[in-house]
């Protein structure tokens, strides 16, 4: 079989230690070809690293020697770069979030349907075992119709001080863009997707610009710190589902918590870990699996996909059109904490 030429834009923290490594895996039926990367130093490392052919400092340059890219650069350039490479009828896997706002993403995810080639967006947390059994579970009808759901994503006082992380014009924001946004395309695909019909939110900023915060993951200057440390928001759907969600980098919490329930009409779930509860027979149950189906390494699964959809063998598991909803909900929360108003669609 002929392999898949991938070439991988941006060379940094993602790209070296998950996507590289994951393409490896396949290596029957895909092949790293090139990198390329504005630090030039950095491609060449990595491809001497990981034994890859050719290194570009334009990116564009690749394309000749490719079937597909794999864009792991700061938000910002995820638009610019994405329709460029599909626009020369290559495969795009771009890390999430799709883009830093909902004009982008759309015009990304129309971009896709003019060359009719693959748009992925890296929200791996779909490929892991917990989301697939809940997503399973949903499609069996087990809770009946979602009612209301709860995200938190909290981390305990870890801004990411490394990278660009908290650069508002690189990245576009901060945890809810960053980290929020990984819950909120799932809770979104677990409940089939509805319309939004209306979002209010407050983005926070408060902790990580005093001058002594405690930070555990690096360090960064409290006084130019411009994006949301903490964010929360509620979320109205056309089918009347509410989405309850809170995330953060630096919450003053007991400790991190990354929690995903849906209570609906039948019974309820939490994601991680994976429980089930229901009422039955006058009587509560809960239930956790003993087993869940699945692969631990949701990196490879999330690679795996991706080239069998570049091949024509499998559909992606993120679709653009999804992803464009999550980039279009974000926008709204920051836009609601902004007017103080809420935002409806
Ligand atoms: N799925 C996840 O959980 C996850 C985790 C981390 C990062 N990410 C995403 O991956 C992307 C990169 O994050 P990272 O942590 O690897 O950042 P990083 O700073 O470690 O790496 C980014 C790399 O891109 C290069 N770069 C910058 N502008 C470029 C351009 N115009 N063309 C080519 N290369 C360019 C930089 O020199 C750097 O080497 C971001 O969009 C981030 O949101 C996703």
């Amino acid at each position: 079989m002929k392999q898949l030429r991938i070439g991988i834009i941006g060379v940094g923290g993602i790209a070296t230690g998950r996507h590289i490594p994951a393409f490896l895996k396949l290596a029957e039926t895909v092949k790293i070809t090139a990198v390329s990367d504005i630090n030039h130093e950095r491609a060449q490392q990595t491809a001497d690293q990981f034994d890859i052919p050719f290194v570009f400092n334009q990116f564009e340059d690749m394309f000749p020697e490719v079937d597909a890219v794999v864009i792991c650069t700061p938000n910002k350039f995820h638009a610019e770069i994405t329709i460029a490479a599909l626009e020369a009828g290559l495969h795009v896997f771009c890390e999430k979030p799709m883009a830093m706002s909902a004009d982008e993403a759309g015009r990304m995810m129309e971009a896709a349907k003019r060359s009719g080639k693959k748009l992925a967006i890296g929200f791996h947390y779909r490929f892991m075992k917990e989301a697939r059994a809940a997503k399973k579970l949903m499609m069996e009808n087990e809770i009946g119709q979602p009612l209301v759901v709860r995200i938190q994503a909290l981390r305990r006082r870890k801004v990411p001080g490394w990278g660009v992380f908290t650069n508002k014009e690189l990245q576009g924001g901060g945890s809810l863009i960053d980290y929020g946004c990984h819950l909120l395309d799932l809770a979104l695909w677990l409940i089939g997707n509805p319309e939004p019909v209306e979002v209010s939110g407050t983005a926070y900023n408060t902790l990580s610009r005093q001058p002594d915060a405690v930070n555990m993951w690096g360090s960064f200057d409290h006084e130019i710190f411009e994006v949301d440390d903490h964010v929360t928001s509620y979320i109205k759907f056309e089918n009347n589902v509410s989405l309850l969600l809170e995330t953060s980098w630096a919450a003053n919490v007991e400790d991190d918590k990354e929690m995903l329930s849906i209570s609906g009409e039948k019974g309820g779930m939490e994601v991680f870990p994976f429980r089930v509860n229901y009422a039955k027979h006058g009587m509560l149950f809960n239930s956790s699996a003993a087993f869940l189906p699945g692969e631990e390494d949701y990196g490879l699964e999330q690679a795996r996909n991706f080239a069998e959809a570049c091949r024509g063998e499998a559909e992606l598991l993120v679709q653009p059109e999804e992803a464009y909803q999550v980039s279009k909900i974000i926008e709204a929360i920051y836009k609601s904490s902004e007017t103080k108003s809420s935002v409806k669609f």
